[in-house]
């Protein structure tokens, strides 16, 4: 989760965070430190960093991210945070398991889940605002809003009504 969102509406809105591809789990921390209930968080690589583990609130699964996010959206009843950011150290979004992770939170029964999806500047370099169309195809009342860190916007923003990015400080 990009430092941006270190702000507590994010968590006060929503109970549940979902973030496919853990690594060294910066993001899960900024997650648990944000205050949301639960922070499930998933990955091909073992998790190195066992620390996180102590946080009874945090759930970390070694999974592929498509099996892990077909799991919990099975049971899945209330609007959630997923945080998309599982993909090869690559520039080949085409193969990345983004567009499966899309496809299966677009089709869960609730239609306004709170999505970030990292390295936009990747993915949209290669596919202009599909990203965006796949979304709005599902649900026309998202708003979309780009984040950038360096040159490039980094993360895009797919925010469900009613919005509360006013609120969240960029850096
Ligand atoms: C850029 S890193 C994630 C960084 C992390 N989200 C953070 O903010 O610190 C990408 C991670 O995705 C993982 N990954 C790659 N393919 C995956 C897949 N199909 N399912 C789950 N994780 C995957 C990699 O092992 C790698 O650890």
């Amino acid at each position: 989760m990009p430092t941006l969102f270190k702000n507590k509406l994010l968590s006060q809105k929503y109970d549940l965070y979902f973030e496919t591809g853990t690594a060294g789990g910066r993001s899960s921390k900024i997650a648990l430190n944000l205050g949301f209930k639960k922070v499930f968080s998933c990955d091909i690589v073992k998790l190195k960093n066992k620390h996180l583990l102590d946080y009874e609130n945090f759930f970390y699964e070694n999974s592929d991210s498509v099996s892990f996010l077909k799991k919990h959206l099975k049971n899945l009843n209330q609007e959630s945070v997923f945080f998309l950011d599982a993909h090869p150290n690559d520039f080949q979004p085409k193969d990345w398991p983004i567009w499966d992770e899309l496809g299966l939170i677009l089709d869960h029964h609730i239609k306004n889940h709170f999505i970030i999806i990292d390295d936009y500047d990747i993915i949209s370099s290669k596919f202009p605002k599909k990203l965006e169309t796949i979304i709005s195809n599902s649900n026309k009342g998202y708003n979309f809003i780009g984040y950038s860190f360096n040159r490039f916007i980094d993360v895009l923003v797919a925010e469900p009504e009613p919005f509360i990015h006013d609120f969240i400080k960029v850096r």
